[in-house]
This record gives C-alpha cells, structure tokens and sequence, in this order.
C-alpha cells in the first residue's frame, strides 16, 4: 500500500469514525438528554386512569398540572357511557317479543362492574341504569354501588322501572351486579365474572334475559361462560377484537372507545411536548407529514389538560368494519421525520398485563405508533393491583425523557410525582 494512498485511508476512517460519534450523540443518548432535563420538567402522559378521587371523581388537578408538560389522555367516560345504555335500550326495544324467556313479564338484566373505584367504571354502570330505569339518584348523582343481587326488586340502590313497547307493559329489573375483584385484589377480572355470571344462573338462570359488563374482558368471559350457549345477548365495552368478532354467534355489541386514536394521542402529546412544538400539533392541527384527527374522534378541554376520545356504538348493524382492533388510524398513520423528531426515550406502564383491553388492543397499538413517532418505549407491565410494583420500576426516571403513567389506583399519582421532582 502507497502512503498517499495510506494517508488518505486513514482520514477516511476517521471522518467515519467522528460521524458516528456525532451521529451517537444526536440520537443514542436519551440519557444524557434527558440527565440535562429536571425529572420535574420532563413531559408526563397519564392515560387510561385519570388521576382522580376514587370515591367523589373529583380530578386530582396537582396531578394533572405537574408541570406544563403535563396532561391526561383517555376517553369521555360520559359519552361512551350513555351510548353503551343506549345500544342496550335499542336492543331491547327492537327484539323485545323474544326478550322475556320465563315469560314474567319482567325484563332481568345482571351487570358486571369493572372497579367500583375508576371513573370509567361508575360512568358505564350509571349509564346502563339511566337508559333502562333502574337509576336512583341520591343528592343529584345517580348511585353507581352493586346491587348484589336482587331477584325480588327489593333493592334500594336501584330500581325497578316500567317500559312500554307497542302497547305492551314490561317490568326492567337488575337481578344482580357486583364488583369483579379477585382474591388477590385485581379489578375488572374476567375471570370472577364468568364465575359470578355461573353461580347466579344456577340459583336464577331462567330471569336473566339481558347480560351487560363494563368492559369486554368480563362480558366475553360470561359470554362464554353461559349466553351464547343460552341465546341470551350480552354487552361490553372496548371493542376488544374477540368482542367484535362474537357479534356474529349473538354476542349483543359493544363500544369503541377509539383506541387507535387514544394510543396515539399518548405519545403523541410525549413527542410534542419533545419537540418544544404546539401540544396539538399532529392533533387538531395538522403537522408537516399530515398527520391530523378530526372534531369528531377527540376533544380537548384545556382546564382538565386532558385529550379525550369519543366512543362509537359496535353491534351486528356496522361490526364488520371494526374487526381489525389493532390497526393504526389512517389520518395518523404517516411517519415523523428523525430529523425534526429525534428519537427519545419513554418510560410507559401499563397497570396490569393480563388486562384484556390494554394488552390485546391498547399496547399492540402504542407498539405501532412508537416507531412512528420515532420513540424507544420502555413497557411495564403490573399485576393490576400493587401500586408499588410499578412505582419501583420507575427508580431510574434520569434514563429516560418522558413517562406515560397508568396508575393502578386514580388516586396514587403522588407515588409517581414524588420520584420524578
Ligand atoms: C377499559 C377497561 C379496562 C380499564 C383499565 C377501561 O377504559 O374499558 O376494559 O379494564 O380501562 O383501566
Ligand atoms: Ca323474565
């Protein structure tokens, strides 16, 4: 080899060489980034669980203002709620002639409640009530406690109402509601509903007519349990993609809550507030790729810092175009630039692995927009009910730029904030 030749080799490779050093430090250190940056001014998504009072509801605004980098991204609870109960009434208005099978007179319905404690719980179960009848308001807020169970409508948490359908009076009971807590403490269990659906049909099987859950975990576990093999239609929430799919053997329908566009808004509110852009950018307002959501998906209401989805009704009439739970949402489905969006690294727990809507649709998504958006997501899964668990997987909040937080309990936030001032 000449020298020349030599010489010329050996500032190529070290031009090489500096280009990746250079290249490293743009890209491949969030943790040095990120060291620059206060935990305390680092962004911070809580998403699923909003930080609240478990017993009023009332939102936990210290939380929800932890720095101006700081917001909630979830679903309106209310919403989603009333259309859930309103789906029920449809049903039952338009199938009515075959709705009372022991030919009572009476129209029983059992509810399986998610977790007495979360927002999203309450909304669905006083929806249910309120569209059907069986409401009772206390102080001007329609109670939301299980009922246990209530064969004989003596219950004073609901009751019985009266519907008339083409002129014919039906009675609208709720037999039974409860909790769907394990042994162990998780809530929204699938597992306990399928198993309290059974003991309460071998003592009344025969009075259930309507089968309703606060979420599709729980209502495909009863549906399996005993309704489809009964013809008895049954209800959830989520538009998990097993739920959808059961419309076709009978299950009765279910709620999207808009996932797709909720998974993305939880990083997507990471990412800008990385970027130092607009917080709607990508959002309501449109970015350089054209990414952009519409009026009619999500919400924002600025004093709550929180995005909301809207919630679209699922049942045999339109569930074939929902199947697909997990695909991206087109109008946000276009790929940021690295050079505009460095990528950066995100601490995100999901609050418990084994529930079904947050890992069969919830994560599956966020997996798919993360390289979208150009962001290394760090996922934690918890067992859905040791708040600790979680908390001491976030020791080291220096590694990582930004967190998407979703609490086991709303009303744990300070756990998350106390490691991150
Ligand atoms: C979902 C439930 C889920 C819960 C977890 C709700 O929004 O509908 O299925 O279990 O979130 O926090
Ligand atoms: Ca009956």
């Amino acid at each position: 080899m000449n020298r020349k030749f030599f010489a010329v080799l050996l500032a190529a490779i070290m031009l090489l060489a500096l280009g990746f050093a250079g290249c490293n430090k743009d890209e491949a250190t969030p943790a040095e980034d990120g060291g620059a940056v206060a935990n305390k001014d680092k962004p911070l998504v809580w998403y699923n669980r909003q930080p609240s009072n478990s017993t009023t509801g009332d939102l936990d605004m210290e939380a929800l203002n932890f720095n101006d980098k700081t917001y909630y991204v979830g679903f309106d609870a209310n919403q989603g709620a009333d259309l859930q109960g309103q789906m029920v009434l449809d049903y039952l208005k338009a199938h009515i002639a075959d709705m009372d099978r022991n030919g009572d007179g009476i129209i029983g319905y059992v509810l399986a409640i998610g977790d007495i404690g979360h927002n999203d719980s309450i909304a669905r179960t006083r929806g249910i009530r309120k569209a059907l009848g069986t409401a009772v308001e206390q102080d001007g807020t329609v109670l939301s406690d299980p009922v246990g169970t209530n064969v004989d409508g003596s219950a004073t948490v609901v009751q019985d109402s009266e519907i008339e359908i083409d002129g014919k009076t039906y009675i609208i009971r709720e037999l039974a509601s409860q909790e769907m807590k394990n042994s162990t403490g998780a809530t929204w269990d699938a597992a306990t509903a399928g198993n309290a659906l059974s003991s309460w049909t071998s003592s009344f099987g025969d009075q259930i007519d309507i089968v309703v859950s606060n979420n599709d975990g729980m209502g495909m576990a009863m549906f399996n349990a005993w309704s489809k093999d009964n013809n008895v239609p049954t209800f959830g929430y989520d538009a998990n993609a097993d739920a959808v799919e059961a419309i076709k053997d009978g299950f009765g329908g279910t709620i999207s809550q808009h996932a797709d566009v909720q998974a993305y808004l939880t990083l997507r509110v990471l990412r800008n507030a990385l970027d130092g852009v607009d917080i709607d950018t990508g959002i309501l307002t449109p970015d350089s790729e054209g990414n952009v959501l519409s009026e009619d998906v999500v919400k924002y209401v600025a004093e709550e810092r929180s995005y909301y989805a809207l919630n679209v009704a699922i049942t045999a009439d339109n569930y074939e175009e929902f199947l697909d739970s997990t695909k991206v949402y087109e109008p946000v489905s276009k790929q940021l630039s690295e050079e505009n969006s460095p990528r950066k690294k995100v601490w995100l727990n999901i609050y418990n692995s084994a529930d079904n809507f947050l890992s069969s649709t919830y994560v599956p998504l966020l997996e798919k927009y993360d390289d979208l958006l150009n962001l290394d997501v760090e996922y934690f899964g918890g067992d859905g009910q040791t708040e600790a668990n979680i908390v001491n997987r976030l020791g080291n909040p220096d590694q990582y730029d930004a967190f998407a937080i979703n609490m086991v309990k709303t009303d744990n936030s300070a756990s998350y904030i106390e490691l991150l001032k």
